[in-house]
């Protein structure tokens, strides 16, 4: 990887094997953007790609020219209104009323490694050489406000991470409208854009349509990334597929409000922004102030989707999540929220715990209903402390319980909530985010604390640590179950309401950060009701969160495919629940609930007391093959084979980084009559391996399998004799190939 400044030109090139990236200093001093693909050389001069030309209608930036038009030229961070009519990736309200900025290159800098982003998450490097960083230093003359663009390039992949500062070192304050964190304009709209939208229960599905003239945006207004629109977002060509064709791909690291947006000029040009909604955002800026924005990573990729996928997990995974738990194999656990819901005492959890033991499982999770007058939704968010008529023995007494039966303890948390039914808002009415002399709207009975005020941020931190310090507690599950609504903080004046939601996030991510240093060994899971705020910006501070509330393997299938198109399967919980399920009523086979739920974190949302004895030594051997396998399956590369969006399979794998061992994934919802031959081409093994499918013992070289497939027919294809298992509906496989020594 490499960062060249081609001084006479003004050009900078960021490139690596993969990438190249290419920008200049434009003649009035902003930043022209010249090429973003393939890796091609390096030279000097590729200032022939500024297009200027004159056109009728056109406002030009010179008197007496008429070619340098900003409406025309490809930009990397423009601003609005001289010339350039199009969105832009700053708006700053001045003093006298005036939004007119021009931010002039006035010095770079170029250095190896990456430099933290102050109580933001971002990615990070841990060795030298992993790579290097351009910053730029542009100055808008009027407001005298310097702004810094921090682009970063990685050793590996088609990487790039940016983000934007903003110093104010003029003497008036400003209010920054819109701050962009990435602002990159391509020469062409021949691209399909690809999100990952739902709901709560059916999140990150995926969702394709061509871009035309005009904008296409997703975008979350809701305080939390939201359920509806994942904070991620791909380009790729009408011809790209999973193993072919160009793909660039756009996530966002943040947690709160954004927008990723396309606009496509009448001339096909395409503006992508990723960053902070402006929408409701108002940050001001005093003199001597800074601001900086959240990061945005771009991953392109010359061969598919798969290959785009693979770079994001390997980034988010190694680069972006940190910490103990970061590299390993995560614990099988047990969770009892489907199993008990608010009804249970200490010794029906000790009773569910036990089982899961028996079988195998290495973790017990006790979710929500613990703690103050918590017996249903009504009460007790916000009071941080055991409910002894359930809890008798406090969760010290539990963990203690837990513990001693050999496993791990783990307890749920909302920690950014409360109920009006509770000691901490009878003693803080005034920490809610509420509107003065409006009603304040409700999610679930529970109201949001003003997360913006340190010490509502030190209040719930005070009670978590007590009862982390006093209990063995090795699993936190961190939950939000509302959006935020009527958003204002009593803390803040008038003119700095419109900063409320992004402190709040910052609120967040300082409290995630607290728990995580003071506690570096308990492994947290992000939570929304699911997966509303399942994101890159919490990937930083939880290495896991969970998918979905929906925990139906069919349903499953859609939210996981969609969620493994930017986010790595360590990152991804997934449980076992009980049939018929508790969100779609859907029975399903045991094995196909569980070939889902492998390729992800791995547990049960069931009490297991309740399995049949046949079942409980299936459960016995699932855990037990996850035990063997789950390193594969975490962290190994995932390929995906067959969409569940495209038809009535689907198909997945994950390969060992050796090579020598590959498991996949086959699963059929409905059953079919007198079908066709199936096979698959599988991806990622060595060819000229000789690979056994431990399980029917057949032998096939890794070519055989990559080319003419792996045969996935069964007695569905002939006569089905009324003997035959597994060949109903929801049906699934996992093949475990491992090659001969
Ligand atoms: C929503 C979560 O997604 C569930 O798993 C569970 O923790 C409930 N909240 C508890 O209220």
């Amino acid at each position: 990887m490499n960062i060249q400044f081609h001084e006479t030109t003004k050009t900078f090139h960021l490139f690596n094997d993969h990438l190249s990236y290419i920008l200049c200093v434009l003649e009035n001093g902003h930043l022209g953007q010249l090429y973003c693909g393939k890796r091609i050389h390096d030279k000097e001069d590729f200032r022939y790609l500024i297009e200027k030309a004159p056109r009728p209608m056109t406002s030009y930036v010179y008197e007496n020219d008429r070619t340098f038009s900003l409406e025309h030229i490809r930009q990397e961070y423009p601003v609005y209104g001289s010339t350039d009519y199009r969105h832009p990736a700053v708006e700053i309200l001045q003093d006298d009323g005036s939004r007119i900025s021009d931010f002039q290159y006035a010095a770079h800098t170029i250095f190896a490694g990456k430099p933290k982003l102050p109580g933001l998450p971002a990615t990070y490097t841990e060795a030298d050489g992993e790579a290097a960083t351009l910053r730029i230093i542009l100055k808008d003359p009027v407001t005298e406000i310097k702004l810094e663009l921090l682009y970063t390039i990685f050793a590996y992949g088609g990487i790039l991470a940016r983000s934007a500062r903003f110093i104010n070192e003029g003497t008036k304050p400003v209010h920054l409208l819109n701050a962009m964190s990435f602002s990159l304009d391509l020469p062409d709209k021949d691209y399909v854009w690809m999100q990952l939208s739902g709901a709560w229960a059916r999140e990150r599905h995926i969702i394709n349509r061509p871009l035309e003239q005009g904008i296409l945006s997703i975008d979350s207004m809701r305080g939390n990334s939201s359920h509806e629109h994942n904070p991620f977002m791909v380009l790729k060509r009408p011809y790209t597929t999973e193993t072919q064709g160009e793909a660039l791909g756009f996530s966002f690291i943040y947690s709160g409000n954004y927008r990723i947006q396309a606009e496509v000029d009448t001339h096909d040009t395409t503006r992508i922004t990723v960053g902070i909604n402006p929408s409701g955002f108002d940050w001001k800026l005093e003199a001597g102030e800074s601001f900086q924005t959240p990061e945005a990573v771009m991953v392109y990729s010359a061969e598919g989707l798969n290959a785009m996928s693979q770079t994001f997990h390997r980034l988010y995974r190694k680069r972006l999540a940190r910490g103990y738990w970061r590299d390993r194999p995560r614990p099988i656990l047990n969770n009892n929220w489907e199993a008990t819901y608010f009804d249970f005492t200490e010794d029906r959890l000790v009773e569910i715990a036990a089982k899961a033991k028996e079988c195998g499982v290495e973790l017990f999770v006790l979710d929500d209903g613990w703690f103050g007058k918590r017996n249903n939704d009504l009460a007790g968010l916000g009071d941080w402390f055991a409910n002894r008529d359930r809890l008798p023995n406090g969760i010290a007494g539990l963990s203690e319980r837990i513990e001693a039966l050999g496993m791990k303890f783990g307890l749920w948390f909302e920690p950014e909530m409360v109920n009006k039914d509770s000691d901490l808002y009878r003693a803080h009415p005034d920490w809610i985010l509420q509107t003065p002399g409006r009603r304040t709207s409700h999610g679930r009975n529970q109201f949001v604390l003003d997360f913006s005020r340190n010490e509502v941020v030190d209040c719930i931190y005070g009670m978590m640590e007590n009862i982390l310090s006093q209990s063995k507690i090795s699993y936190i599950k961190w939950d939000m179950n509302r959006s935020i609504t009527e958003c204002y903080s009593a803390a803040l004046p008038a003119d700095r309401q419109g900063e409320v939601f992004h402190r709040y996030i910052l609120g967040v991510y300082d409290l995630y950060e607290r728990l995580t240093s003071a506690f570096p060994q308990v492994l947290f899971e992000s939570c929304a009701s699911g997966g509303g705020r399942f994101d890159p910006g919490l990937l930083y501070y939880a290495p896991q969160g969970w998918a979905s509330d929906d925990s139906d393997a069919v349903e499953r299938l859609k939210i996981q495919y969609g969620t493994s198109m930017c986010y790595p399967i360590s990152s991804i919980g997934s449980h076992v629940s009980v049939s018929p399920n508790h969100q779609v009523l859907r029975r399903t086979p045991l094995h196909t609930r569980a070939n889902v739920a492998y390729f992800g974190t791995f547990g049960y949302e069931l009490d297991l007391n309740k399995l049949p004895e046949e079942e409980l030594q299936e459960v016995k051997e699932q855990i037990s093959f996850m035990k063997e396998y789950r390193e594969i399956l975490q962290f190994g590369t995932f390929y995906r084979l067959k969409s569940p969006f495209e038809g009535n399979e689907t198909v997945w794998m994950s390969v060992s980084e050796d090579k020598k061992t590959a498991l996949v994934g086959w699963y059929r919802v409905l059953n079919n009559v007198n079908a066709p031959y199936t096979r698959v081409r599988l991806q990622g093994l060595d060819p000229d391996m000789v690979y056994t499918d431990i399980r029917s013992d057949a032998c096939h070289y890794g070519d055989e399998l990559m080319n003419l497939g792996l045969l996935t027919s069964d007695a569905t294809s002939g006569e089905v004799s009324r003997e035959e298992k597994d060949c109903g509906d929801f049906e699934s496989k996992i093949y475990i190939l491992k090659a001969k020594e």
